[in-house]
Order: structure tokens, then C-alpha cells, then sequence
């Protein structure tokens, strides 16, 4: 699975969006190291907090599969420019990825950004920031 194809699986999930009150859907796609595919898209409620963003469903669903072992995501968006992550999903993403772990970003035009998890998310809190209570 190359980074063209996981980007097509981002966009294709993305179709799948549920956002009834944003009308903007997003699709993620992560690859695991044993090349299984993981995809997102956002769904949103009507106690808007509630709602969960693509990069988590996907994170989420491999999780839940037993899947911890990621090398790279991607993650499609209809921005002008390759869409930036919420806060919340960095986090998120930084709890499962390595900090050289590649994050394939894509906007309308098709342009991608690649970017690793610690320019994403430097400083981020790890659980070895709690010592031994961790
Ligand atoms: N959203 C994502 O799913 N991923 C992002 O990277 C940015 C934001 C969703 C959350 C909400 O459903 C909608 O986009 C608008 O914020």
C-alpha cells in the first residue's frame, strides 16, 4: 500500500460522513506494519461535542481490532490547503504513533502535505511524563 493508495481510501471513506451540522466531511485511512487498512470518516450528533472526528473513528476501529502497530495515515478533507488535524486527534495520534511516524495530509486540489508526528504534535504529554504512576 503506497501513499496514492491510502490517500484514495481516505477519500473513498469520506463519502461516509456523517455531518449533518458541519457538512464537512473528512476520511482517514491508517496502514498498520502488516498492511492492514483502518479507515474513518467524522459523525457528528446533535449535542455537537458528542461528535468524533475521521482520524479517531479510524485510529478507534484499529484499535479495537487488536491493531496497535501503524507506519503511516492519511487524512482528505475538501480545504484549500492539506487539512490540519484538530488538537484532539494529535493527541490521540500521538498516544499510537512514533514521532517519525508519516501523516499524509490532502486538500480539494488533491495537493498533499507529509508531515511526522512530532511536527504535528511537538512537546506532546506521554505517559512518561507521569513517571511511575504510568
Ligand atoms: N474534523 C475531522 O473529522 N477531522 C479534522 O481533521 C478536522 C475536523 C471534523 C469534526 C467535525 O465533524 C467537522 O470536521 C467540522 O469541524
Amino acid at each position: 500500500m503506497n501513499k496514492q493508495n491510502l490517500l484514495k481510501e481516505a477519500k473513498n471513506i469520506k463519502n461516509k460522513a456523517y455531518v449533518p451540522y458541519s457538512k464537512f466531511p473528512v476520511g482517514a485511512a491508517v496502514l498498520t506494519r502488516s498492511g492492514k487498512v483502518y479507515t474513518g470518516c467524522n459523525i457528528e450528533n446533535a449535542a455537537y461535542p458528542v461528535s468524533c472526528c475521521a482520524e479517531r473513528v479510524a485510529i478507534f476501529k484499529a484499535i479495537a481490532d487488536g491493531a496497535h502497530d501503524f507506519s503511516e495515515m492519511a487524512v482528505v478533507a475538501d480545504t484549500e490547503r492539506p487539512v490540519p488535524p484538530c488538537g484532539s486527534c494529535r493527541q490521540v495520534m500521538s498516544e499510537f504513533f512514533d514521532s517519525n511516524m508519516s501523516i499524509h495530509l490532502a486538500d480539494i486540489h488533491s495537493e498533499t502535505k507529509t508531515v511526522t508526528m512530532e511536527e504535528l504534535l511537538p512537546f506532546s504529554f506521554q505517559a512518561e511524563d507521569m513517571g511511575e504512576r504510568s
